[in-house]
């Protein structure tokens, strides 16, 4: 059974966090005070909608004055119950317990058809559990049982800091010959209840003199433009011209986030409306709802949806009120350490920030489009994949393989080989010139195309791609930039074919005057150590060896072996933190530790802005697994493909706060959401652990004077991956670290 108390740690932690300053308000409030943090059903992104856990959750993990919002139902014998809907069925498992009890009603005009909380008594109820009512969550704590919770079991369970009460039918409960007035009258008389709202007028009017004199506000909450409402038979559109009437009976309003920022069906944001600074003028407060960092996003935002949030709260002209959101940690995070950033601040140096493909996420990879914008986001080093075209010439690309990146599909089918040893079929850069790639058109990569999750489609052909000569000038000169990174793959395949990447590599950044300086750092990147090896006999760089499979620890052998041909290790995230196939986290690999005892910094990849690759531990917010990775993994370096989120996570000024770090910049706990799951999954088979054999390689070949035929099958070369690196397969998710929280919540 669930007991739930808010850990008296973080309470400490929280008071501690705000003592902060006394300055002027930055805040573009009615009154000036810091937006509020609603969150809906609990941290409901994670947990059932409205279960102890998800409340409980979202007090421990949000800012110390989170308000909870409970949408509520009424039970035939009088009780109100929070419960997500008015169809039980979304949500609970009403359905499966009571298949009888399905009822057709007639609600605001619409016949609608399920099980609903009037044709139930609280005894009956409590035989139903919560579930998660969003396919795209996770459904494995639906096993919990979580009971359904009448609202004095929320506030005598959770003791929340402020309870908002929405009453989204208030017609149909009075149709069904159950009070909803009188029940919320009284129970804004025995327990504190911050907010009322509900999309009706009549009711709020009705209850308005009754709460003047008391603390409880009331807000008019606002549907769909075109949706009637259904006291006045006017549209909400219309209402929202008319806030000097909703003034007479409520003192805010809330509002779909679209109501505020419109996004185009191409989800372009456009300009804002003015519905925030007419709200203030009539001195109603203004609060946003529809915040989840599940969903696409603008593509203003690059899926980051701390970004967004601020959009709302710290844009040069206006604060909304608060925010009513799935993932309560993430607007606490965004008001309290990303808002009001300092833009003149300068960065620190950790973690470092090396791009992937440039600023890949929001620009076709490795265009020079790519690159300014990853200089301007704040990237340390630049990278450039290089591949070789036919004519010799080295070139940054994020494949071997055109078809990955390009258009080459139209123009050049005729050229696709079958290629084993390349992953298969494609069209290869070094069957086309120079001349020829340039032509084609950059394709922005969409890992996450199958998810229906597109990067920025107004960029989805710009830039030019450039070749490794041009690229180390234009690093050169962007004087934020501190180096480069060159990574070099398929050199044996390549030196096969009569083209020395090696040599090319070596040729461009001795033109381009990097081989005798000290002002940009120069890193050769490789998954094969014949390669680090070769070019260090001939100049001294720093080497990164990139392991490409996932390791749970490494020999002492091993590490020595690494540290003859390299200074640096990348490693893939799951090698950092261990994570199982229902997209949990199991736990902390041996890996980073070990790389750190042998003085072998720890670059860890891929970082991308995307919630669908990621562990469910890290809440769909890219900023909360970059936090669990640095902080909680003491990794040195990040390789992204989103270098501005990367630096604005480090800029941020939660960090550092040593015991007073608030618990939304507290890095997650691998391991303990898991222990929540029910039931529990199976062990599964570790992670290897890295030896000898995966890293020494033989020499490169030599390279050949003619190119051989694609057919000849040439043996040797382990394979190498695909440079998209991440699988697609694997629905699984990242880590994060929240130190847990769930842990205090398990032990009660
Ligand atoms: C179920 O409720 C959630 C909110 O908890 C809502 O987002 C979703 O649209 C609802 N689904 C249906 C089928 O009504
Ligand atoms: C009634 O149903 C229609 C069609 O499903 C929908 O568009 C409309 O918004 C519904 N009206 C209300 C008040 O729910
Ligand atoms: C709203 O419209 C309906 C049908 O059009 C009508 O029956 C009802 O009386 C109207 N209510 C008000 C308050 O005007
Ligand atoms: C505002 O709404 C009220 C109630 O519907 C109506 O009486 C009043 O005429 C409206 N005012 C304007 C300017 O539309
Ligand atoms: C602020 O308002 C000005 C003037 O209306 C407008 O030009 C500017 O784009 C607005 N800024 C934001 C962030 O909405
Ligand atoms: C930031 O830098 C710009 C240009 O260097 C300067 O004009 C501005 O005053 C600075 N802002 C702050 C807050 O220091
Ligand atoms: C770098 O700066 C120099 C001097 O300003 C300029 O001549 C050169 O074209 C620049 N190179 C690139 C790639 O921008
Ligand atoms: C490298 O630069 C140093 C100082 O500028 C100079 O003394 C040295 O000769 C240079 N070495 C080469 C190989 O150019
Ligand atoms: C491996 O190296 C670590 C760190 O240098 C050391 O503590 C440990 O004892 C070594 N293990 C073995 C088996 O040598
Ligand atoms: C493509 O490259 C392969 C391997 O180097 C070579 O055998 C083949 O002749 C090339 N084809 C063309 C059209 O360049
Ligand atoms: C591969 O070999 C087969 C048979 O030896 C030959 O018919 C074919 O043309 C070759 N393909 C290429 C791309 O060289």
């Amino acid at each position: 059974m669930w007991k739930l108390l808010i850990s008296f740690l973080y309470l400490a932690a929280f008071a501690a966090a705000q003592t902060s300053t006394k300055k002027p308000s930055p805040w573009q409030t009615l009154k000036g005070d810091a937006p509020l943090v609603i969150a809906n059903g609990g941290f409901s992104g994670l947990f059932p909608h409205s279960s102890s856990i998800a409340y409980a959750f979202a007090l421990q993990t949000g800012l110390p004055n989170t308000i909870l919002w409970c949408d509520v139902q009424l039970t035939s014998d009088g009780y109100g119950v929070c419960l997500p809907d008015l169809l039980l069925n979304n949500g609970s498992d009403t359905g499966d317990q009571f298949p009888n009890k399905k009822k057709t009603y007639l609600i605001n005009g619409n016949r609608t058809t399920g099980w609903f909380s009037v044709d139930f008594t609280l005894s009956e109820l409590s035989k139903v559990s919560l579930i998660q009512g969003v396919y795209s969550r996770t459904f494995q704590f639906d096993q919990n049982l979580f009971p359904v919770m009448t609202i004095q079991e929320v506030v005598k369970q959770v003791k929340p800091p402020g309870l908002w009460l929405n009453i989204q039918h208030a017609a149909f409960f009075d149709q069904h010959k159950l009070n909803i007035r009188s029940f919320v009258l009284s129970t804004s008389r025995s327990s504190i209840v911050n907010y009322i709202s509900s999309p009706e007028v009549n009711f709020l009017k009705s209850i308005v003199a009754r709460l003047k004199a008391t603390p409880t506000k009331l807000v008019f909450r606002f549907l769909g433009k075109k949706d009637i409402e259904p006291s006045t038979n006017q549209t909400y559109d219309s209402l929202l011209k008319n806030l000097t009437f909703i003034k007479t009976f409520a003192s805010g309003i809330l509002v779909p986030k679209t109501y505020i920022w419109p996004v185009d069906p191409k989800l372009n944001l456009q300009p804002s409306t003015s519905v925030v600074i007419d709200a203030h003028k009539e001195g109603l407060k203004i609060y946003a709802s529809d915040f989840a960092n599940d969903v696409p996003l603008a593509y203003d935002f690059s899926y980051d949806p701390v970004d967004e949030y601020l959009k709302f709260i710290d844009n040069d002209n206006f604060s909304v009120d608060g925010v009513l959101s799935d993932f309560p940690i993430t607007p606490s995070a965004a008001i309290d350490c990303y808002s009001h950033m300092d833009k003149n601040d300068s960065s620190p140096a950790k973690p470092l920030i090396i791009t992937h493909e440039g600023a890949s996420g929001d620009y076709p990879g490795c265009t020079d489009l790519a690159y300014k914008k990853a200089i301007t986001d704040g990237a340390d080093i630049l990278d450039c994949p290089v591949q070789m075209t036919k004519d010799g010439l080295p070139f940054c690309l994020g494949s071997i393989n055109l078809i990955d990146r390009t258009n080459a599909v139209q123009a050049y089918s005729t050229l696709t080989m079958d290629i084993p040893e390349l992953n298969g079929a494609g069209i290869f850069s070094f069957n086309l010139t120079w001349k020829e790639i340039q032509d084609l058109k950059p394709q922005i990569f969409n890992p996450y195309a199958e998810e229906k999750l597109y990067r920025n489609q107004n960029n989805k052909n710009k830039g030019n791609l450039m070749l490794l000569s041009d690229f180390l000038g234009l690093a050169y000169n962007a004087t934020s930039i501190s180096g480069v990174v060159i990574s070099i793959e398929e050199a044996s395949f390549l030196a096969k074919q009569g083209l020395s990447v090696t040599d090319a590599v070596l040729d461009a950044l001795s033109t381009n005057d990097y081989d005798n300086q000290t002002i940009k750092r120069v890193m050769i990147q490789s998954t094969n150590s014949a390669v680090l090896t070769k070019i260090k006999e001939k100049k001294n760089f720093e080497f990164v060896y990139e392991v490409d499979e996932v390791i749970r620890d490494a020999l002492n052998s091993t590490m020595l072996d690494i540290k003859k041909f390299a200074d640096a290790v990348v490693i893939k995230k799951k090698s950092v933190f261990s994570r199982n196939n229902i997209g949990f986290l199991i736990g902390t690999t041996d890996v980073v530790p070990k790389l750190k005892a042998f003085k072998l910094p720890v670059y860890v990849k891929l970082f991308q802005n995307e919630f669908f690759p990621q562990a469910w531990d890290f809440f769909s917010d890219a900023r909360v697994e970059l936090n669990s990775f640095v902080v909680g993994a003491d990794i040195d370096g990040v390789i992204t493909e989103f270098p501005r989120t990367a630096n604005n996570y480090r800029r941020n000024r939660c960090l550092g706060l040593g015991t007073n770090t608030p618990p939304y910049m507290t890095p997650v706990e691998p391991g303990s959401l898991l222990t929540v799951v029910l039931p529990q999954p199976p062990a599964q088979a570790p992670s290897p652990v890295l030896s000898d054999s995966n890293v020494l390689e033989p020499p490169l070949p030599s390279v050949a004077v003619a190119p051989t035929t694609a057919n000849t099958t040439t043996p040797a070369l382990p394979p190498t991956n695909p440079r998209n690196g991440q699988s697609k397969l694997v629905l699984s998710v990242l880590v994060a670290n929240l130190p847990l929280l769930l842990a205090a919540i398990l032990s009660l």
